[in-house]
């Protein structure tokens, strides 16, 4: 494979090394003193989206060799060739065109593809649209009330996503998520359910995905338990795969089959059949609308400069962070509840994407690559790990990600979200210093000597590194910018990086050892060849089978 650059051979990264040095003790507080308008001139916007970076740890010359970096690497060369569709993947030989998913007309040289597209979105309308107009039946002649969506990775998160923070666009179908291969998640789930009015969708890229296949069995099972004929289950399976012949050997008729292809990889697949319990659950028009927010953030990243491009930015930031801070990890913090998955979703579409060790020429690479990522709706993580966001010894960069308004129509409540957002990103911003720690206490009542020996621990250092992403109200136009902002700038950073984040070869080897210790489990005769270790939790697990038989 022709040899991919590396971030720290770009001679803009020895800049960035001595800027980081030089900002070594800088202090939020400083960096805004010595840069009167910091919050405008590091804030930006697109597909309506906002972006204040001000809380970032850096100054104009440092987001100056930040944008030189971008330079260097040609960014806008890359941008250019994931959208018209090179072959970015190139461990797979295959482009990753989920920008195409959502645009609105053929981009040039892609026609044959978008007539696909364009094909499976107007089948994708109308089974919504009989879905939701009670048109389409079951078994017993009852219209469908609930839609399961059975699926993993990307042929969940993404559908899950979307459908619980569209809830208030929601119609009157309901739809269900059921990924976990543990009984329970399906088990659960169709404990509240109808089989007669219950429509399974099973998403599979691959179709061959084990936790889906076996929930979709059982499922099955289900479904003629309750008196379904095979010829009845064509009313309550649909499938959404690249593999047509696997899902119509499990049963389910080709007409029945919706198409992907494998120039969509799975965690970037909710714009294309994938997501078709959404369009379900929101109807077609909004989940339209869903797919304009993304194009509208595809056009900017297409055309605005680098340093106004917000996916840019935020690769920038993340690189930084990462690798000129030293950050392992990254938080967002949704205030929203409706964006509470939003943490899940992109844990797999950052780290599954660039979770890499070698550069895309497969050569080792001597620095960090993707961070760990995770956080939780505010405010409940402000409750919990927040603590050691305020006062732990991690570095943890922040997104936090804020809607102005309310779905809910409870703005007095909603006020009160929003005040903890921004105290939460100004207490991590200015923290509380030992003098001003000690007056409180104080004036709390507290000894002078009491308070002297307490202030320490109420000290918070403040100077944590965060984004504030804004949005006037979440709907499906600026929920699908929002996921466009972030998968782009995965691509941006798996670029610099010089990483390919469209492949994800480090999920498979576990996925075979699991179906050996299956085999070993199933046949306690089968002798296995098993390290020590997990030869010991086999046998404690047949001593466990045995004593509750
Ligand atoms: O195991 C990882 C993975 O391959 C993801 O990349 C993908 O989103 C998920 O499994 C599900 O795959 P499929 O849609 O083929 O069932």
């Amino acid at each position: 494979m022709p040899a991919a650059p590396r971030l720290d051979l770009y001679p803009a990264f020895s800049t960035l090394r001595d800027q980081a040095l030089a900002l070594r003790g800088a202090t939020l507080a400083n960096l805004f003193a010595g840069q009167p308008g910091r919050e405008d001139a590091f804030s930006r916007s697109g597909a309506g989206l906002g972006l204040d970076f001000s809380r970032q740890l850096l100054d104009p010359p440092a987001l100056a060799a930040l944008l030189q970096l971008a330079n260097e690497a040609d960014l806008p060369a890359h941008i250019q060739a994931l959208l018209r569709g090179d072959s970015v993947n190139n461990t797979e030989a295959r482009p990753a065109l989920h920008s195409l998913l959502r645009a609105a007309t053929a981009p040039a040289g892609l026609e044959d593809k978008f007539a696909q597209v364009e094909a499976t979105r107007l089948r994708m309308r109308d089974i919504a649209a009989l879905i939701n107009s009670g048109t389409h039946k079951g078994f017993n002649g009852d219209a469908i009330t609930d839609v399961v969506n059975i699926g993993i990775g990307g042929s969940d998160l993404g559908p899950r996503l979307v459908t619980e923070a569209l809830r208030p666009y929601q119609g009157g179908i309901a739809c269900h998520y059921v990924a976990n291969v543990d009984p329970a998640d399906l088990q659960d789930t169709l404990l509240e359910l109808d089989p007669e009015t219950t429509l399974f969708v099973v998403c599979s890229k691959s179709f061959r995905t084990e936790e889906t296949l076996t929930n979709s069995l059982f499922a099955r099972d289900w479904m003629r338990a309750a008196g379904a004929t095979d010829a009845d289950l064509a009313r309550h399976f649909l499938a959404i795969t690249t593999n047509i012949p696997a899902a119509t050997e499990f049963g389910i008729a080709e007409e029945n089959c919706l198409p992907i292809w494998d120039w969509v990889g799975g965690r970037y697949s909710v714009w294309s059949a994938i997501g078709l319990s959404c369009a379900i659950s929101v109807g077609w028009d909004n989940f339209a609308d869903f797919l304009a927010g993304a194009a509208a953030m595809d056009r900017h990243f297409a055309e605005a400069p680098l340093a106004d491009n917000l996916p840019v930015l935020l690769s920038l930031l993340e690189i930084w962070n990462r690798n000129l801070l030293g950050a392992g990890n990254h938080v967002v913090l949704p205030y929203d509840q409706c964006l509470a998955h939003l943490p899940d979703y992109l844990q797999q579409l950052t780290m599954e994407s660039n979770g890499k060790r070698v550069g895309a020429d497969g050569g080792a690479l001597g620095y960090a690559t993707g961070p760990v990522l995770w956080g939780s709706a505010g405010t409940i993580g402000q409750h919990s790990f927040h603590q050691l966001l305020h006062q732990g010894t991690e570095l943890c960069p922040a997104d936090f990600v804020l809607p102005f308004t309310t779905h809910t129509g409870m703005s007095e409540q909603h006020r009160r979200l929003v005040a903890n957002c921004l105290a939460q990103s100004r207490a991590m911003m200015v923290g509380r210093s030992e003098p001003a720690a000690t007056q409180s206490l104080l004036a709390r009542g507290y000894s002078a000597e009491d308070a002297a020996a307490l202030a320490p621990h109420l000290v918070i250092p403040g100077n944590k590194p965060h984004n504030v992403i804004t949005m006037d109200a979440l709907t499906p136009a600026t929920l699908g910018a929002l996921l466009a902002l972030y998968e782009h700038r995965t691509y941006c950073s798996g670029v610099l990086w010089g990483i390919n984040p469209f492949d994800q070869w480090g999920v498979e080897l576990g996925k075979e050892i699991g179906v050996q210790i299956l085999g070993l489990l199933e046949d306690p005769d089968v002798a296995g060849d098993m390290d020590p270790a997990t030869a010991r939790l086999i046998a404690e697990w047949r001593s466990a089978q045995d004593k509750s038989a």
